[in-house]
């Protein structure tokens, strides 16, 4: 898993290096489809109140510039996480007057916000076998689950029907992952579909916890009873 980090953080260096803090940077054509993803991935937060927010594999921060355009209002406590050191350089002097961002070098969440979100970090496989791949990304989705208190969102490219699949990307059917994180997270999702794009994104939500059953006749239950 260390030799595959490694690949995906020199891919990605990579293209900041050569391209600066646009689209093509973080490998996106242009940034009508990369906001298109933002408003997808943005569905599973209540901006009807301020919260935090973890952006894992954030790039130079393009969100941040969806967030000021659509969103100016909202109180959003940004926390944008990177592979990539060259990434996040890029992002620190790019936001470097935004005074609610932080930027952190890493492969984890690290902090719990109320919400992650993560656009197109599972997309470029590099020739690592399927099997491999599938495993990191468990990985990832199991360490967004325990960095957010509410819930999370992500997005993965979809399988074309005509053409086998390209060694160097991932494609999924929805059902892989929806099925994942309602079985093994126990979350329950909500696929979106359709945007135009060919993806689709999984709005993932942490299930309520239920109290746990009060003993009868327990001195400890009963401290721990509501009034
Ligand atoms: C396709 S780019 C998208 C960047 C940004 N989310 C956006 O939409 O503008 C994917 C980003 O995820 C980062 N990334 C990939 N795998 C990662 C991992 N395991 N941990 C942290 N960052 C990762 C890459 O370095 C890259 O910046």
């Amino acid at each position: 898993m260390r030799r595959l980090r490694a690949k995906v953080r020199d891919y990605y260096s990579g293209t900041i290096e050569r391209h600066g803090p646009i689209p093509l940077g973080v490998d996106w054509p242009n940034a009508a489809s990369q906001y298109l993803r933002f408003v997808q991935l943005l569905k599973v937060c209540d901006f009807e109140k301020p919260f935090s927010l973890n952006d894992f594999g954030c790039g130079y921060g393009a969100l941040l510039e969806y967030l000021a355009m659509r969103h100016s209002e909202a109180e959003v406590a940004y926390r944008g996480i990177d592979i990539s050191a060259s990434m996040i350089a890029a992002a620190q002097v790019r936001w470097a007057s935004h005074d609610r961002a932080k930027f952190v070098v890493g492969s984890r969440c690290s902090q719990i916000a109320d919400y992650s979100l993560a656009s197109g970090v599972f997309n470029v496989r590099l020739g690592h076998p399927l099997a491999d791949w599938e495993t990191y990304i468990e990985s990832v989705l199991r360490d967004m689950q325990a960095g957010s208190r509410v819930g999370f969102a992500v997005n993965f490219m979809l399988p074309h029907e005509d053409k086998p699949a390209e060694e160097e990307l991932y494609r999924s059917k929805p059902q892989r992952w929806v099925g994942f994180c309602r079985k093994k997270l126990d979350c329950s999702v909500k696929l979106l579909g359709d945007y135009g794009l060919r993806e689709f994104t999984l709005l993932i939500r942490r299930k309520p916890q239920t109290a746990a059953p009060r003993q009868a006749g327990s001195r400890k239950a009963a401290r721990r009873s509501p009034r």
